[in-house]
């Protein structure tokens, strides 16, 4: 017996729409039959998942899928592609979005607040290929987004005196759509959002050593990361 499938549609309008097809497209084509992969979370990511998808059909190609979240993971189940957590299976290879790229190869990530696992696909993965738009490069990381960092609930308060003292400007408890107060993240916890003027080399690890930070949405000298633009 099979479960009666949802159709999750992307429930805003995507930005660079056409942009993001046409890296989606191109995405696809790196596919092959027995390939495990990782699929990150957003709306390029949700655009390639259903490009795969499309060749997986066609060309009746056998892949698994390594969702970093519900939405995508929900989305590959409406899609017919197979999936599986990074506890039973170690992507080849993992694609996923960026909120911004430098020149470095260097990202911030995490407006979906899914990058914890983002994070586990992206430092398993021999090879991952970051699909950014034209809107995605900047001069320097933090210019359009804040650093997420995502924390324990009841640690919240010195996590964000911790990162005030790594030389954040501001740290705002992330609220959102649909839930009054702080959003939950789906591991459970809280995020906070951090503007860095200065991001350094060391600064990833050094919010990843706070006691009570689950992860941040910082991507420093990942030497595997390929963009797509
Ligand atoms: C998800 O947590 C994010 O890291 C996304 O990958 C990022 O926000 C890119 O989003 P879009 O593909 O929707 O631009």
């Amino acid at each position: 017996m099979k479960w009666e499938q949802y159709n999750l549609e992307w429930n805003s309008e995507i930005s660079n729409r056409d942009e993001k097809e046409r890296i989606a497209e191109r995405l696809a084509g790196i596919v092959q039959d027995g390939d495990v992969i990782g699929f990150g979370s957003g709306s390029t990511s949700y655009l390639a998942a259903k490009a795969i998808a499309k060749r997986v059909h066609e060309e009746n190609i056998d892949i698994i899928a390594v969702p970093t979240s519900c939405e995508i993971d929900i989305l590959c189940g409406s899609l017919g592609i197979k999936t599986a957590g990074i506890d039973k299976v170690k992507p080849d290879w993992s694609f996923d979005g960026a909120d911004e790229y430098d020149d470095n190869g260097w990202l911030i990530k995490g407006r979906g607040a899914a990058m914890f696992k983002e994070k586990l696909n992206i430092i398993n993965s021999e090879k991952v290929y970051i699909l950014a738009d034209s809107s995605k490069w900047v001069n320097r990381l933090g210019m359009n987004f804040d650093v997420p960092v995502e924390c324990y609930p009841t640690a919240y308060r010195y996590v964000g005196q911790e990162l005030l003292k790594l030389g954040a400007d501001s740290c705002n408890l992330r609220t959102g759509k649909g839930k009054d107060g702080p959003i939950i993240t789906e591991n459970g916890n809280f995020i906070i959002d951090t503007k860095f003027s200065n991001i350094n080399e060391d600064l990833e690890k050094e919010i990843k050593l706070i006691p009570g930070v689950i992860e941040s949405g910082l991507f420093i000298g990942y030497d595997n990361i390929e963009i797509l633009d």
